[in-house]
């Protein structure tokens, strides 16, 4: 082997492995560990298409090595015999493609009637999520709950999503769950999922949309039918719980709130209901800080707080403090203890001997 053919082959065999690297089939937004029917039959569509894919390689390129090699160049002079078509063997390249495509065809069309998503069911969840540059809101509008970045959902229950944009095209995507679905400005895009086992799946914007797209992350919990109506309850109730902290460093906490401006964006229910940005009611429940992007402890918090655009770039979260703030320390504290403490007491309890968010499923 030459030099240059020697580095030629190393640079590809490094080209893959790093492509290669990706594929994982058991990773945190793996469409192929599939959790539900809709997610499921999706899947069985994409390896139906996958085999068929690599069947018809397989018989492309043996075929052509074949011929490569049978009907090389030989030791005679002159042309090899000139024929014109072989009648049934072009038959047969045109048939097997049609015959695929059919049952392709007929697979896909059935799948996509079955997850036919127009038709409201009497007893799904009806979830509105509104994409923002850059993070997520969801309504349930029957409950009265307006939280983001953390969709809750009861295990076994369909969930019927309504798709929206504040701003430009996102697009809502759950791999383990559900396909993704685009969020178009001033157009309602419809799609429903099913968890049928408890956990938290990891959820991502799908469409480019500007500079923090990459960090624009959700988690959905599913939890039983149990464990979704306290979570319902104790939200609903949240005004009453999230103002009787009498620990001085939320009170403190509290006013700064209001003083700092955090309110003139943020909701919390019982304080402000404004949706510039993502509504903290009962935001010590949630387990992540920055639209999934990192754990929601204490540090992460203050960390955010004290500097989101170090944290992610381009948000619009706007500086609370100036470069030297002598205040600042304490007034962040103040603020993080105010919101760790959001949200019942119970809840947060049982949210403590959950599992931690894995690094994996999170990077800073
Ligand atoms: Cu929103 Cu990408």
């Amino acid at each position: 082997m030459h030099r240059r053919q020697f580095h030629r082959f190393t640079f590809l065999l490094l080209g893959l492995t790093f492509i290669l690297g990706g594929c994982a089939f058991d990773g945190p937004q793996s469409i192929f560990d599939t959790v539900g029917p809709v997610a499921e039959g999706q899947a069985e569509i994409f390896m139906l298409t996958f085999w068929f894919g690599v069947g018809v390689f397989a018989v492309v390129t043996l075929t052509l090595l074949y011929t490569v090699w049978r009907y090389r160049r030989g030791d005679e002079e002159g042309l090899p015999e000139q024929i014109h078509g072989v009648a049934w063997l072009e038959v047969v390249w045109t048939l097997a493609p049609v015959v695929i495509l059919i049952i392709v065809g007929i697979a896909t069309v059935r799948l996509i009637f079955a997850q036919e998503a127009s038709s409201p069911e009497e007893d799904a969840l009806k979830v509105t999520v509104t994409a923002y540059q850059w993070w997520w809101a969801f309504e349930y509008p029957e409950l009265g709950i307006v939280t983001a970045n953390e969709l809750r959902i009861p295990v076994g229950r369909k969930v019927q999503l309504e798709l929206h944009t504040a701003d430009v095209i996102h697009s809502f995507w759950v791999p383990r769950l559900a396909g993704k679905v685009d969020n178009i400005p001033n157009q309602t895009n419809r799609m429903w999922l099913l968890a049928d086992e408890p956990g938290v799946y990891r959820g991502q914007c799908a469409e480019y949309c500007g500079v923090a797209h990459a960090y624009m992350r959700f988690q959905v919990v599913a939890e039983p039918e149990d464990g979704f109506n306290n979570w319902v309850a104790s939200f609903q109730d949240a005004s009453g719980t999230q103002t009787a902290q009498a620990d001085p460093l939320i009170l403190e906490g509290r006013q700064l709130f209001s003083q700092k401006g955090c309110a003139g964006c943020h909701a919390v229910q019982g304080v402000s209901q404004n949706r510039v940005g993502p509504s903290l009611t009962s935001f010590g429940l949630r387990r992540t800080v920055g639209a999934g992007i990192m754990e929601n402890t204490p540090e992460n918090l203050a960390r955010w707080i004290s500097d989101p655009h170090e944290v992610k770039p381009g948000n619009y979260m706007p500086d609370l403090f100036a470069e030297g703030d002598p205040q600042a320390d304490e007034e962040v504290a103040a603020l993080v203890a105010y919101l760790q403490n959001l949200g019942d007491t119970t809840q947060r309890a049982a949210k403590a001997e959950r599992p931690r968010v894995h690094d994996r499923d999170l990077r800073p």
